[in-house]
């Protein structure tokens, strides 16, 4: 029997606070004009303080488990792809398991920089297809913001912050994830990097006064890279899939610079109307942009059920990859989901467990 991962349910959730091109023009030396020529990017949305990586990922989370029309008990997997981890652990992914009360969920996080998405898609997808799991939550998010230097005009006018997710459930039908190509090269590893609060460099007083718990970018390494590899794993997993260029809808690219999009389009010879863009309003929001941009497209109706798509994307590592999917839709179902909102069950789940963590303590303390 042969096993499917269909998509059948997204959501996005960006922070309702933007930081224009113009804002940004009083914080450091830049333009309007410079950035929109360089890069495309007219707005950014940037994380309050009481939104972090988890939360953003939450809310995007339980929009998809709601569109799909399942509850977080039916979850096996939650996969969160990310830069900007609460912590290096636990796992922001078991963060996103306890908001929701994803009670029967393994949870990991994935680091593969802005070509994190498509590989988490991948990894869900062969979970799904060998039968191993029925139902994934697969989360895109990042508070890069917290990670950018304020005062480095090469970096702080490329990111913002938000999240996407995507729920894959098993079926017998043919569809959903079609094929996927995965490709890295650390010898790129200096190109774009967070240097220090890792174990080969841990935070220190003199990390933090050389800036390097902030992110370092080579601008025109990554630029040159990017051209060259979006198109190669675009035809690469079209091919994979046993597609033609020509039976594509749409190509949802991560969003990082139109001038790179633009570049790949053209080697692809795919018109721009085929390629989904909104660098503009969001910036970089690194492996978050493309179920954002996936979401946006197919809300909007340019993405339809049935629809072939390729995600492809490329960043830190160096990392990139491609992804083949025929679009999906809610399983159809009778089933009602229940009227109280996962959250409140969620919150009062995990305090119900910390205290029987207390409990337990308190009782076999004095044994341990
Ligand atoms: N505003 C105004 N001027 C700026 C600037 C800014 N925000 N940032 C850099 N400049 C200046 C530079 O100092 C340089 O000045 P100089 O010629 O006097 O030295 C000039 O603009 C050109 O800089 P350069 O770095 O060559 O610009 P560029 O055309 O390569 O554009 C990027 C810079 C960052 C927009 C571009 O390289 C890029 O998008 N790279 C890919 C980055 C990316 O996608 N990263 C994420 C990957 S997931």
């Amino acid at each position: 029997m042969s096993h499917y991962a269909h998509i059948t349910g997204w959501g996005m959730a960006v922070p309702e606070k933007t930081l224009t091109n113009e804002d940004l023009a009083q914080m450091v030396d830049t333009s309007d004009e410079w950035i929109v020529s360089r890069t495309g990017i007219r707005q950014r949305h940037l994380a309050t303080e009481n939104q972090t990586t988890a939360t953003l990922a939450t809310d995007a989370a339980i929009k998809a488990l709601q569109m799909a029309n399942i509850t977080p008990q039916d979850v096996d997997l939650i996969i969160v792809s990310t830069s900007s981890p609460e912590h290096i652990f636990p796992a922001t992914a078991c963060l996103v398991q306890d908001n929701i009360g994803a009670s029967k969920a393994g949870a990991f996080d994935l680091s593969a920089a802005c070509s994190g998405f498509i590989y988490a898609l991948n990894m869900a997808a062969q979970a799904i297809q060998t039968g191993s799991i029925k139902c994934a939550v697969v989360i895109g998010s990042e508070t890069l913001s917290r990670l950018v230097n304020w005062q480095d005009r090469n970096t702080c006018i490329l990111f913002g912050d938000g999240a996407g997710a995507f729920v894959l459930q098993s079926s017998e039908e043919p569809g959903g994830v079609l094929s996927a190509v995965m490709r890295s090269d650390g010898s790129g590893r200096d190109s774009l990097s967070l240097p220090a609060g890792g174990s080969l460099m841990p935070t220190t007083a003199d990390t933090v006064s050389m800036g390097l718990h902030f992110i370092q970018m080579n601008g025109r390494e990554v630029f040159r890279f990017a051209t060259r590899v979006m198109a190669q794993a675009t035809q690469e997993a079209v091919e994979l899939a046993g597609l033609k260029m020509e039976d594509i809808s749409l190509i949802v690219p991560h969003q990082a610079n139109l001038r790179i999009i633009e570049a790949a389009a053209r080697s692809l010879e795919v018109p721009m109307q085929r390629v989904m863009v909104n660098v503009d309003r969001y910036g970089n929001t690194s492996t978050a942009s493309i179920p954002i941009a996936a979401v946006e497209a197919a809300n909007s109706g340019r993405l339809k059920q049935g629809d072939y798509v390729v995600f492809v994307g490329f960043g830190a590592g160096l990392t990139w990859g491609a992804a083949v999917v025929r679009w999906g839709a809610p399983f159809p179902t009778k089933r009602r989901l229940p009227p109280v909102s996962f959250r409140i069950w969620a919150r009062l789940r995990s305090l119900v467990r910390r205290l029987l963590r207390q409990i337990e303590g308190m009782l076999w303390g004095r044994h341990a």
